[in-house]
């Protein structure tokens, strides 16, 4: 690629953009980097409705690409709240997770290959659509959650499932965090293989929604809420399978109260409860960020602790996430930045999670906000190693420099 020829023959610094979405600074420049906006970088390729294999570039928006897919009875198999902006390139530079990582697993499954630009302008084509292919280091992975700095991803192949024939959304009210965990259990047994998320809130999250975004909450007054997906081929056999499953969980004390849709447009209302507190939180004032793996078991632990640390100083400290992945998104808000809430938080919320030798980034990555605390979650051998590849592939420092990765060995 001319630019890249151009930027390394003169040592300018190439910061790649895609829907600017990513939450830890990733796509934002530092100083004087050149941003490359993969916006214009938006058409579909190719589809084989057979396969299922999907090539695109890098440039298109999530929300598109499943849009497309959905007239052809297929899905993408990764859906996130951003998707109306995300493009499918940063979903793979940031290795997304998001909402259907239960079912379909990570884009380190699902994404079959990619072209790629690296740093010196030449083009490695890995774009090959193979689902088996074991000649040599599958070196596609390199870049799957990159975020921009060891390439920039031009296309994308990815595998995408055909479009579920009934979908049951069933948004449930807990009496308390181990009734999450266990109506988790219960449901992953009674429902199997058409279970496709399973989301849970606490009731902070979900008054945030209501106060700032005026949703309306269906099942008031529980103080943790989980949102079930079921996605199969028959209705009335899932239905069924879903009917028991609460009268179960009803009966037994797990469920305090809830609702099922199966309509479309109702299903979108029930998810938008759970996909826009990010937007809520932002309304909420300035928002200390974090997303943490652990164990299921240990998930709502990090959130009490920290509400308890932090007293009156926050003015709110909310928990949710992908408890089907053992993914907790910690949130705390305050009516504006202070350097001494920072300090009470970090590196606190970063030992705390070392204990359980856990990850510090489940699915946004470090950026620019969070390469500090790598070694929280990686050894330093493992550090000095990513530090290798990067001066290898891109020996100038010129791709997204500043993020991802400290500079210096630790
Ligand atoms: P950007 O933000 O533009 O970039 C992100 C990083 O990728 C940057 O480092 C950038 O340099 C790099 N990059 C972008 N495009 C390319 C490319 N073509 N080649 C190389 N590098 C590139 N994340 C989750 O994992 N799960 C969620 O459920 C989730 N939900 C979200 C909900 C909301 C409301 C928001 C605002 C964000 C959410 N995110 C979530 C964050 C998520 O990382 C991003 O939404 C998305 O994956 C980033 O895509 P983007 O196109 O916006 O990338
Ligand atoms: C989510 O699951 O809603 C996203 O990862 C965004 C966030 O954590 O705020
Ligand atoms: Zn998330």
């Amino acid at each position: 690629m001319f630019l890249f020829r151009y930027c390394s023959e003169r040592n300018l610094a190439v910061n790649p953009q895609g829907g600017n979405t990513g939450l830890v600074g990733g796509s934002v420049p530092v100083f004087d980097e050149i941003i490359l906006s993969m916006a214009l970088m938006n058409q579909i390729i190719s589809f084989n409705s057979v396969s299922g294999i999907l090539i695109c570039q890098a440039g298109c928006i999530l929300e598109n690409l499943s849009q497309y897919l959905e007239s052809m009875d297929f899905t993408m198999p990764l859906d996130l709240g951003a998707k109306g902006s995300c493009h499918i390139g940063g979903n793979v530079a940031t290795n997304a997770g998001g909402l259907r990582v239960l079912r379909y697993g990570s884009l380190r499954g699902t994404v079959l290959g990619l072209e790629v630009v690296l740093a010196d302008g030449s083009i490695l084509n890995c774009l090959a659509s193979l689902q088996k292919d074991n000649t040599g280091y599958d070196l596609k992975q390199l870049f799957i959650g990159s975020e921009g700095t060891l390439g920039v991803i031009t296309t994308v192949s990815i595998l995408c499932p055909q479009k579920p024939k009934a979908v049951n959304l069933a948004f449930l009210g807990c009496p308390g965090f181990s009734q999450v965990l266990e109506t988790f259990t219960t449901c992953r047994g009674m429902l199997g293989e058409i279970l496709s998320a399973y989301e849970f809130m606490d009731d902070k999250s979900m008054k945030l929604v209501e106060s700032h975004l005026k949703l309306s909450n269906p099942v008031t007054g529980s103080p943790f809420y989980v949102l079930i997906e079921t996605s199969g081929s028959n209705s009335a056999h899932d239905e069924e399978k879903l009917n028991h499953f609460l009268e179960q969980a009803m009966t037994s004390g797990l469920v305090m109260d809830g609702t099922v849709v199966t309509e479309d447009k109702r299903i979108k209302a029930l998810w938008a409860l759970r996909e826009r507190i990010t937007e809520a939180l932002t309304h909420d004032g300035y928002v200390y960020k974090y997303d943490i793996s652990l164990p299921v078991k240990r998930l709502y632990d990090l959130v009490t602790d920290t509400r308890e640390r932090l007293g009156r100083s926050a003015k709110n400290v909310v928990g949710y996430g992908h408890l089907g992945d053992g993914n907790l998104h910690l949130n705390i808000t305050a009516e504006s930045y202070s350097h001494s809430l920072l300090e009470a938080i970090e590196p606190f919320v970063y030992e705390w999670t070392a204990q359980y030798q856990v990850s510090i980034s489940a699915e946004h990555g470090l950026g620019f906000k969070k390469k500090h605390y790598i070694h929280y979650s990686k050894p330093r051998e493992a550090v000095h190693l990513m530090q290798k590849f990067k001066a290898m592939l891109d020996p100038k420092g010129i791709l997204n420099p500043y993020k991802t990765l400290p500079a210096s060995s630790l």
